[in-house]
């Protein structure tokens, strides 16, 4: 028999103790830059320049950060699980740490793609991660943040939905659950799946959700705890 199958969702809290800002929390990006001039399709066609300029700044914030012990949970956990990591983060922490699968939502940072082909992706070289609107691509397309913009479809949310639905375990870590779709992955969980949500500052859910309201590198130790007791 094949290991139970163990999906997590994670947001940018899972990210939190390894420097990168969350989003809505007191200091978080977004109360010092507006999130419809630097994350929307609209911000981006009225100044693409301060878009570009915006991630170049996390990019750099990014090449400065390690995994931290929450990500690193998530790489033993496959010892005795098949781990999925459906993420909303941009960063590449769960890669750096080590995770076989991860599955970005809303982007990756590292990337960049044409402006006129969503399919032609580029891994910008770690020497040159500053781009313009101006950056050009090795097919000489006009290139993008590889960045899933408000205002845009979300391409990877039906294979995630599929990974939700195949999961024996599903974890919620860090994450404020409030943009969607990402948000409403939980619905898709079969009927007696054990669900946790680890986030210090939980938003409100289901009754049949185990909350475990504590910073990940913390919750995600007593997680193990737990689910060693149910293997
Ligand atoms: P938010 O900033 O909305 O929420 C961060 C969550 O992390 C909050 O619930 C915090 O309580 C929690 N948190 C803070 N510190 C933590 C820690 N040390 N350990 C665990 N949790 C902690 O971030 P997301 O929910 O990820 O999209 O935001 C979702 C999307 O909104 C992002 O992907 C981004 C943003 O706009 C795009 O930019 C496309």
């Amino acid at each position: 028999m094949g290991k139970p199958v163990l999906v997590v969702s994670s947001g940018a809290g899972i990210s939190a103790e390894s420097g990168i800002s969350t989003f809505r929390d007191a200091g978080g990006l977004w109360e010092n830059y507006p999130v419809m001039d630097v994350a929307s399709a609209t911000g981006f066609r009225r100044n693409p320049e301060l878009v570009h300029r915006f991630y170049n700044e996390r990019r750099k914030a990014l090449l400065e950060a390690q995994p931290n012990a929450a990500h690193r949970a998530l790489v033993d956990l496959e010892r005795d699980f098949d781990v999925y990591v459906i993420t909303q983060n941009v960063d590449d922490l769960h890669e750096r740490a080590g995770s076989s699968h991860v599955l970005h939502l809303h982007g990756e940072l590292m990337k960049i793609r044409s402006v006129t082909d969503p399919d032609y992706v580029e891994t910008l070289d770690i020497d040159h991660l500053e781009t313009t609107p101006a950056t050009r691509g090795r097919n000489g397309q006009l290139m993008r943040p590889h960045i899933v913009f408000f205002e845009e479809p979300v391409p990877n949310i039906e294979p995630a939905i599929e990974l939700v639905r195949r999961a024996d375990v599903f974890v919620v870590v860090g994450t404020s659950l409030v943009v969607y779709p990402a948000a409403g992955l939980m619905q898709f969980v079969r009927p007696g799946v054990p669900v946790y949500y680890i986030d210090p500052h939980p938003a409100a859910v289901g009754p049949d959700v185990y909350v475990i309201a504590r910073k990940a590198s913390e919750g995600m130790a007593e997680l193990a705890e737990l689910l060693e007791r149910r293997v």
